[in-house]
């Protein structure tokens, strides 16, 4: 079973992404044949500074190592290194429909932020297909935000099979795990790097981490009254990282009244700053380690690009190049 995931390079990961993502993916590694690259063409849509994009790729590289993904066991790579995927794009932009694509909600709303409308940022969905079709993926974790883009691949990869044969791409599945689909932000939207409302794993040092989550919205409810803990993102947030029994604690704390939500913010600040704690560990010594991350990135490459060439070679064949 070949899981697949990718990741923009678009600057500070966040807990979004580690629990919508990374995690996840994190987990897979140990069911199956895991491929997880850094989505670096993708990035061209937003990030117009060669420097800044190199440097992200790789503090990309060295948060997602730092996480726990495991070189031993899975597949991890630059999107780049394995060209043959902007060729399927092309090839999977003439079996496209447009209205396929017009209907695709990240599209506006990245336009809606601001982004260039450009054919890239268009094509976003057909770029994403093809990389998950190029390495014959079953399975795709990814958090809630990119359902639809599964879809379109899904589409895709079903119209290339009704065209050119059933059974020579495999139709792959998104993993969307329920738990952690959203998470929510500092003011309870999606948190997200274009609401500006992210809590980073790696913050710079604790105290910048605590200032963050000391900023997360709350109600105006005095201290000694009690509160609501179903619709609290205090609550939301902390049960990523305590146990049932320290979430339920905490619930009733917030039914019996008698604390403010600075208490509460302060027992999640220290439940993710421990979390979080070992993965920094492990970063300062991949830091340290200067040749560790292009060593892995270059083996990954090797390994991604024999799948790839076979499945390109397939889909030559089929279309008549
Ligand atoms: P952002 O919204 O900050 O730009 P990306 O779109 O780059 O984040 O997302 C990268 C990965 O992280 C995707 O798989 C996405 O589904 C996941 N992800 C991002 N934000 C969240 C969130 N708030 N909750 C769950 N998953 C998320
Ligand atoms: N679009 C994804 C995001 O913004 C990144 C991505 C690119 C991806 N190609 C992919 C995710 C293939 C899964 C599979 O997060």
């Amino acid at each position: 079973m070949r899981i697949l995931s990718g990741i923009q390079p678009s600057g500070k990961l966040h807990i979004g992404n580690y629990f919508g993502m990374m995690q996840p993916s994190i987990h897979l590694q140990e069911e199956g044949d895991a491929f997880y690259f850094i989505a670096n063409y993708h990035s061209l849509t937003s990030t117009h500074d060669p420097a800044v994009l190199k440097e992200n790729v790789r503090n990309l590289a060295i948060d997602f190592l730092a996480c726990g993904l495991d070189p031993e066991k899975a597949t991890f790579w630059k999107q780049s290194d394995v060209p043959e995927v902007t060729e399927l794009a092309w090839i999977f932009s003439c079996v496209t429909p447009m209205h396929l694509l017009e209907k695709c909600t990240s599209y506006k709303d990245k336009i809606a932020q601001g982004l260039p409308a450009s054919h890239g940022l268009f094509a976003y969905p057909v770029l994403q297909a093809a990389d998950i079709c190029l390495f014959d993926s079953n399975i795709v974790p990814v958090g809630k935000d990119q359902k639809q883009h599964i879809e379109v691949t899904r589409d895709i990869a079903i119209k290339f099979n009704n065209r050119y044969g059933e059974d020579l791409l495999v139709i792959p599945e998104p993993r969307i795990r329920e738990t952690t689909a959203v998470v929510p932000g500092l003011d309870g939207r999606k948190m997200s790097k274009s609401y500006n409302n992210t809590i980073e794993i790696f913050e710079e040092t604790e105290k910048k981490l605590r200032k963050k989550i000391m900023k997360i919205e709350t109600d105006s409810t005095p201290v000694e009254d009690p509160k609501d803990p179903e619709n609290s993102y205090i609550v939301q947030l902390y049960s990523l990282f305590a146990s049932e029994d320290e979430v339920k604690e905490m619930q009733e704390s917030y039914r019996a009244g008698g604390l403010g939500y600075g208490h509460y913010k302060q027992q999640l600040f220290e439940a993710c700053r421990d979390f979080f704690a070992p993965f920094r560990e492990r970063r300062e010594e991949i830091i340290a380690d200067k040749n560790y991350v292009d060593d892995v990135l270059a083996e990954g490459a090797k390994k991604a690009r024999t799948k790839g060439r076979e499945v390109i070679e397939r889909v030559r064949t089929a279309v008549g190049m």
